[in-house]
Order: C-alpha cells, then sequence, then structure tokens
C-alpha cells in the first residue's frame, strides 16, 4: 500500500516506502490490467520495460503465475528497447534480461514476447522499428506501458532532443544514439563506457503515449532531480519523461520511493 497519494500535473503519484513494496503493486496493476483486458477482449497487450528498476515488478509477475493468480496465455508483450547493434543469446541484451526475468518462468507464447532485434541490418533498422509499431496498432494497442526514467529524463531510449514538443509526442519507434548520460549509466553492465553500444532501437514516444496507461517508476535519490523536472519542470522533449503530462489526467501513475519524489515541493 502506499503511504501517501498525489495528484500531481494530472499524474497520480504513489509514494511508497521502499521499491520493493511500489513493485509490488506495479506487478499487483499490471496482473489486474491483464485480466480486465482479456474478459473485454479477449487478449492483453503490454509494454513492458528493462533495467534495475523493474527486476522485482518482475519477480512478484513470476509467484503471481506460478501460484495461477495471472496467466500470460493472452498476453503478448513489446519490449520498450535493444540495443543496437546486438545479439540476442548475449548476456547483456534487454532479450537476455527479459528471459532471465520473465519469459522462460511464465506461460507467455514463445512468440508472443516481443522485444527488438539488435540484429537486422542497419539499412532496414528503422523500416523494422515502424513496422514493429503497426502489429502494436494491430494487436489493439497497448493496454499498460511499463516505464523507468534516465536520469537524463528519457523513457526507452527517446533521448532529450531539440525537436519540437508536437513532433516529439508523434515519434515512431526508430534508431536512436544514445545520450552520453545514457552510456555513462550503462558503463558499468558493460565493463566500460567504451564498450557501451553507442545506438539502440526504441518504441517511439507516440507509441508510448498511445498506451492506455502508463505506470512509471522511480526510485532512489539518483533519481530525485529528474523526477521533479519531470513533474514540475517545463513540458520539452528535452525532458523526455515531461511529456507525459501532455496526456489527458488519469492515463498515468507514477510509482516512487520517499527519496526519488524528495525534490518535488508538497
Ligand atoms: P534503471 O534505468 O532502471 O537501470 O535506473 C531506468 C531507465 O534508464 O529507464
Amino acid at each position: 500500500m502506499p503511504v501517501e497519494t498525489r495528484a500531481i500535473a494530472g499524474a497520480t503519484v504513489h509514494i511508497f516506502p521502499d521499491s520493493e513494496a511500489a513493485c509490488h503493486a506495479a506487478a499487483n496493476q499490471i496482473a489486474r490490467t491483464i485480466h480486465d483486458a482479456v474478459a473485454s477482449r479477449g487478449r492483453a497487450v503490454l509494454g513492458l520495460a528493462t533495467g534495475q528498476t523493474p527486476l522485482p515488478v518482475y519477480r512478484r509477475l513470476v509467484e503471481l503465475n506460478r501460484a495461477k493468480e495471472v496467466s500470460f496465455a493472452k498476453v503478448s508483450t513489446y519490449n520498450l528497447d535493444e540495443y543496437y547493434p546486438m545479439a540476442p543469446g548475449d548476456t547483456q541484451s534487454y532479450r537476455y534480461y527479459m528471459e532471465q526475468h520473465l519469459f522462460q518462468h511464465v506461460d507467455l507464447a514463445v512468440n508472443a514476447a516481443h522485444v527488438f532485434d539488435g540484429t537486422v541490418p542497419a539499412s532496414f533498422a528503422n523500416e523494422y522499428a515502424a513496422q514493429v509499431d503497426g502489429w502494436i496498432a494491430r494487436e489493439g494497442g497497448l493496454d499498460l506501458q511499463l516505464l523507468g526514467i534516465g536520469r537524463n529524463g528519457h523513457i526507452g531510449f527517446n533521448e532529450p532532443s531539440d525537436a519540437t514538443t508536437d513532433e516529439a509526442v508523434k515519434l515512431p519507434s526508430r534508431v536512436m544514439n544514445l545520450h552520453t548520460v545514457t552510456i555513462t549509466d550503462a558503463a558499468h553492465e558493460f565493463g566500460g563506457e567504451g564498450d557501451v553500444p553507442r545506438q539502440a532501437i526504441t518504441l517511439g514516444v507516440g507509441t508510448i503515449l498511445a498506451a492506455r496507461s502508463i505506470l512509471i517508476l522511480a526510485f532512489g535519490a539518483r533519481k530525485a532531480e529528474i523526477v521533479a523536472q519531470a513533474l514540475r519542470g517545463p513540458i520539452t522533449p528535452k525532458v523526455p519523461a515531461s511529456l507525459l503530462r501532455t496526456l489527458p489526467e488519469g492515463r498515468v501513475t507514477w510509482l516512487v520511493d520517499h527519496a526519488a519524489i524528495s525534490a518535488v515541493a508538497g
């Protein structure tokens, strides 16, 4: 249970005592979304995230699946992003992460678990990413998108940009050059900045914003400054998470701990 719930800039912000409790709540919300979507249209479509932040969400979803409290049999998943280039069997790939932490432990059909293929030829990569947007649309759109936030405000690998807000909110899935902050933050996973891929394929801001509900997680003091900018600063593609505020009230829920919300004044 959150210790406090606040309405900030059109978003619901649930503040939890710790990240475990927040991730537990996120997993329960995902399970409810699956039940509701399967009940109403026979299928649920989830947008999933990687990184440190959502790990306990996947642990809890695996527990719920084992306890038969949720089934992934009628679920399709689309991951936010994948490094480019990147082989799916590489232990640093997000495909590997998802296999390790969720896919191989639950009853999700193998061909329903989509992670961008980081081996497509460069000349085809943007077209391929746009095709994935088409697949999501044909499945009826994302019922729920799970997000983290980078220290530079990125969502997926939509990095800070000089685009106009009107342009940014429509951006399709595509190849992105990674921002210096992203490369620095990924360095520990790759044994140094020099080995971090310079590009990634990401779901676009437009694809993310089209989700029927968005859960965004942020934990720890290192996210406090960017959470404050996203919630209280200008709405700008320079802080991609601030673009969530272009959505109607009720679509976006933040799940945070005290440290991550500490720079947002009452
Ligand atoms: P993290 O990454 O969960 O590893 O902090 C979040 C993000 O970059 O979206």
